[in-house]
């Protein structure tokens, strides 16, 4: 299998990289390969509504036209087996990143027909991880729980079946000198870091052998 893991957080080496390296190791020594894109550091910007996604008559049906660096990522997809994407909370939302790219990902798939159906067949397995700073208790009482859900139903009417993994109470940095963040614990961040991520580690190990498993 081929797969596509797709990092949305601008940091190449905290939480949602190594999250997402753990994903892909899992994959590759599971015999499948894993072409790996950080938005960051492609050249895009989000739906221009352009509309040539829709017209019937054109190859483009189905298609976004943007010549930009989404334009040969979008086509690597379609070839793909599956696709993961890592991304941060960024105000209870996805990075801005990602939203755009989903724009991209999302618009040229939708049919408006009556009802409304997905251009992309056959379907393909999707697996999405979020990290964040809240516990899973304060989540619950979050909008990032109602995000999270809209994001897993506009990805499964469009492409099928969506997993998502959450990793709460990430660390959000290495060292905290000079930082103001009075508002956590530093010194507990990195103990709760330092006995609880390598279990998050091993957590996401399971959560992608069992995605790579499933059926689409
Ligand atoms: C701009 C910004 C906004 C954030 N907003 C939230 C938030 O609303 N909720 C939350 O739980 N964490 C929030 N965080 C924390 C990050 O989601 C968290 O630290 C995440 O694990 C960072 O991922 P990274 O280590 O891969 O960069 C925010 C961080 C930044 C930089």
């Amino acid at each position: 299998m081929h797969y596509v893991s797709i990092s949305a957080s601008p940091r190449k080496n905290m939480n949602t990289a190594k999250l997402l390296g753990a994903a892909k190791q899992t994959l590759e020594t599971l015999d499948n390969t894993v072409t790996h894109y950080n938005l960051y550091d492609l050249n895009f910007n989000g739906c221009k509504s352009c509309f040539a996604c829709k017209k019937t008559a054109k190859s483009s049906y189905g298609k976004c036209i943007v010549k930009d660096d989404l334009y040969d990522l979008f086509e690597t997809i379609r070839q793909s087996d599956g696709l993961i994407i890592g991304t941060p909370i960024y105000f209870q939302d996805v990075s801005g990143a990602l939203r755009s790219f989903l724009e991209r990902l999302l618009f040229q798939n939708l049919i408006y027909s009556s009802p409304p159906k997905s251009a992309f067949e056959p379907k393909m397995k999707t697996a999405l991880i979020y990290t964040m700073n809240i516990g899973s208790q304060a989540y619950e009482q979050t909008l990032t729980k109602d995000v999270i859900k809209n994001m897993e139903r506009q990805i499964t009417r469009l492409f099928g079946k969506t997993s998502s993994y959450k990793s709460f109470e990430t660390n959000q940095l290495n060292k905290y000198d000079g930082i103001e963040y009075t508002y956590f614990n530093p010194q507990e961040r990195l103990q709760t870091h330092k006995t609880e991520f390598p279990k998050e580690m091993q957590n996401v190990r399971s959560f992608i052998a069992a995605w790579h498993r499933a059926d689409a």
